[in-house]
């Protein structure tokens, strides 16, 4: 007995000496004992991040993975690593580390293709996983409210179904790689002039149904690991210190359990932030760690609120691939992602206008290709939406690649115009240039003798024409929307040159958002537009206007016939854009008075006056005549429509529609399925995108039952008298269409 009983009481003891020496270190199933052993310190170490974040404007971190956004902080003795953030969106941007420039939002948005997206997702997951990245600060979802925001090419629509289902496949696929997303910016951010103090002045419902329902779908149907909060304010409140939306819709409401960060430097009242829900400010500074532990002192920041911030901050950490220390390889698949961005690149633009077929091109022609754009191909946009690409296949590359030949006049003509332009641009574009400055490009240039011979010796012209803008600063309506003269004039010679020769001009926009096209599309005959689409830029455009790929990308906003039509005109102030407003004038002239607002009208607020008539809701409901409506996009085959069928099961409306192809080639159709509410219990909009889905390639006289499954709960509006979402009760139609101005089929359906 004493044999055995002996060994025993020995392990006995080493057990209870062994335990008392052994640090508690964090694990997934210790959170709440690890807060309860956090020093005030350390808790308030955790809320503000690394603060050594340098901050000039877009987010840099010396820390970790240098040249990302920001980090965490660590506590060391409790097991605590510190985790990285980098942005976002359109692939990992690390200063000095080439990442794949991957196609912008808008660009994915217009594939109207979740599971392409979801693809894409993945592809970029597995650079922030294989770059030593934990959450990618993407993807960014707010609604394209006015056509000059200076972000909307990071972000997908002016319809919230199709951001919230284009968000959420975005992060289904970056998450499925083993790393965080931080959906943003959380809400309406929609213009960039003085963001940083913009009060956005919007009713419940447009709330509600327009500005935060993207939102909505995406977290439900994805569950991204973290959330960032918008700099605006939102009816009086900034985003980050708003409770009702934090804590209220977005945690109890949306039952969503991860972590709120702030945008880099947003918010202004470190209790006020915390106490809302939002559990952690980046880059976070001293005076915001000195202001938890003042809070905690005298008891203005409750010990709850310290507590619930730490606790989601740590259920986020011990997901991370740094916390199961992760050996990343710095060598992500740099070949394969690329493949699925030119794939994307494709999918993503949208043939605006092909007149007598002029796409696709044999490849036998002989093109005079001509604006700088083609040349010096724009990729993505700036800001913290800017990825470092290891490289850009412009249009001249992409075309000879693909074995097409370059009229030899105008391509030398480029050559030596395009080097002295580059001399000049990189003389101006010096290194230490701020961020929110836009780099100099080379300027549009009309070669009137070059063009003019090359319409006897090419078969047909190209056109390019760019745009490029980001973060910090809205679009200038005459020198961003607008074509320039220049521009118009190089339409024009050519237009005439080649139509006077019976050849054709193809034009395209290598934009990140809208432009002006009513005074010169009727000189191009056909018109393609591929936003910014990442770095296989060049090669994707070339399979399309070779018809490789046949084009399948529909607008996700409308093109109105003139900026003047638009609800929100004038909500950006002309004299104000294309300056960083709220760096340069309000950081230096506040100071200490971080807080003060004025009242200038669409400087200081900004009344969502239109509700919910926001793009197409307005167009279509009012009657109005666009340029392209919502949806819109052209394919080199045909499709027909029939058999529409609407069945109501449970609190599911199932539509299904059969879809032909009846033309010559291979395509993809969008079935977008609008309702039409009653109407009776409140003014509704005419139609709204409730559903959508693409073909898969259908082959010539090929057909396919697409289904659309639709909850009967997005039929509901937001009332404002209840202040809750109401079904109205009645007829509804319902319409596969093409676009927003096109129903094919209609089927009614009555809701009891
Ligand atoms: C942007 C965010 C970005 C952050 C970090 C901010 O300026 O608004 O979208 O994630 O910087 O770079």
């Amino acid at each position: 007995m004493k044999r055995i009983l002996l060994p025993l009481l020995g392990l006995f003891i080493c057990n209870c000496l062994f335990s008392q020496s052994l640090p508690v270190r964090l694990s997934k199933d210790n959170i709440p004992e690890i807060v309860s052993l956090l020093t005030p310190e350390e808790k308030a170490a955790l809320i503000v991040g690394a603060r050594s974040t340098q901050f000039d404007g877009v987010g840099y971190t010396s820390l970790y993975v240098p040249g990302a956004a920001g980090t965490t902080h660590p506590v060391s003795r409790l097991g605590i690593p510190a985790i990285v953030l980098a942005d976002g969106p359109a692939g990992v941007r690390i200063k000095d580390r080439p990442c794949t420039r991957f196609p912008n939002g808008t660009s994915l948005s217009s594939t109207w293709n979740a599971d392409l997206v979801e693809e894409v997702g993945a592809a970029i997951g597995n650079e922030v996983r294989e770059y030593g990245v934990d959450v990618l600060l993407a993807p960014g979802v707010n609604i394209q409210r006015n056509p000059l925001c200076g972000r909307n090419f990071e972000y997908y629509s002016e319809d919230p179904l199709l951001s919230g289902k284009i968000a959420a496949a975005y992060i289904r696929g970056v998450q499925s790689q083993g790393v965080g997303t931080s959906i943003k910016h959380f809400a309406a951010n929609n213009q960039e002039l003085n963001r940083l103090f913009l009060d956005a002045r919007i009713g419940a419902r447009a709330l509600r149904e327009i500005y935060l329902r993207n939102f909505e779908i995406a977290v439900k149907e994805s569950d991204p690991w973290t959330l960032m909060t918008s700099y605006n304010y939102i009816n009086g409140v900034y985003a980050s210190e708003n409770g009702e939306l934090v804590s209220g819709i977005l945690r109890e409401e949306w039952d969503w359990e991860g972590t709120v960060m702030t945008d880099w430097g947003a918010g202004h009242d470190t209790g006020a932030i915390v106490s809302s829900g939002n559990d952690m400010i980046q880059p976070g500074s001293d005076a915001h760690y000195e202001a938890v532990l003042a809070g905690l002192r005298d008891g203005s920041l409750s010990v709850a609120a310290v507590d619930s911030a730490v606790t989601h901050i740590l259920r986020l950490v011990v997901k991370t691939p740094r916390f199961a220390s992760y050996e990343y390889s710095n060598c992500p698949d740099l070949e394969a992602n690329a493949a699925t961005a030119r794939k994307a690149a494709c999918e993503g633009m949208v043939l605006l206008k092909n007149d007598a077929s002029t796409l696709p091109l044999s490849g036998r022609e002989n093109i005079a290709l001509l604006g700088v754009a083609s040349y010096d191909f724009i990729t993505g946009g700036t800001g913290s939406g800017d990825v470092n690409g290891a490289y850009i296949v412009d249009l001249q590359q992409g075309l000879r690649n693909a074995g097409v030949s370059l009229d030899g006049a105008v391509d030398e003509f480029y050559a030596s115009y395009m080097e002295y332009e580059r001399a000049r641009c990189a003389a101006i574009n010096k290194p230490g240039k701020k961020w929110y400055v836009d780099a100099e490009r080379a300027l549009e240039v009309v070669p009137r003798e070059i063009i003019l011979d090359a319409a006897s010796a090419a078969d047909a012209a190209i056109v390019t024409i760019g745009r490029v803008f980001g973060e910090s600063k809205d679009r200038s309506y005459y020198h961003s929307y607008c074509l320039s003269e220049a521009e118009i004039e190089l339409l024009r010679c050519t237009s005439e040159a080649f139509h006077r020769a019976g050849k054709k001009l193809i034009v395209v926009l290598d934009t990140g958002g809208i432009v002006d096209m009513a005074p010169w599309q009727h000189l191009a005959d056909a018109i393609l537009v591929c936003w910014l689409p990442g770095c296989e830029a060049g090669n994707a455009v070339a399979d399309i206007l070779l018809g490789k790929e046949n084009p399948s990308g529909r607008l996700p906003m409308t093109i109105p016939v003139r900026y003047s039509d638009d609800p929100t005109f004038g909500d950006i102030p002309e004299i104000l854009t294309d300056k960083p407003f709220n760096y340069s004038f309000y950081r230096q002239n506040l100071g200490d008075d971080f807080r003060k607002r004025y009242e200038i009208p669409n400087v200081d607020y900004v009344d969502y006056d239109e509700g919910v008539f926001v793009g197409y809701r307005y167009y279509v409901t009012g009657r109005i005549k666009v340029s392209y409506p919502f949806g819109f996009g052209l394919s080199y085959t045909t499709f027909r429509y029939s058999d529409m069928k609407t069945v109501l099961d449970g609190d599911t409306v199932h539509v299904s529609v059969r879809v032909a192809n009846t033309g010559s080639v291979a395509g993809k159709e969008v079935v977008q399925i609008y309702v039409k509410a009653p109407g009776r219990d409140m003014k509704k909009p005419r139609r709204e995108l409730k559903g959508f889905a693409k073909t898969g390639l259908l082959a010539p006289g090929e057909s396919a039952v697409v289904e659309i499954d639709i909850p009967v709960s997005l039929l509901a509006s937001f009332d404002e008298r209840s202040d809750g979402w109401a079904l109205e009760k009645g007829r509804y139609v319902f319409m596969a269409a093409r676009n927003a101005s096109d129903p094919i089929r209609k089927s009614r359906l009555r809701i009891r």
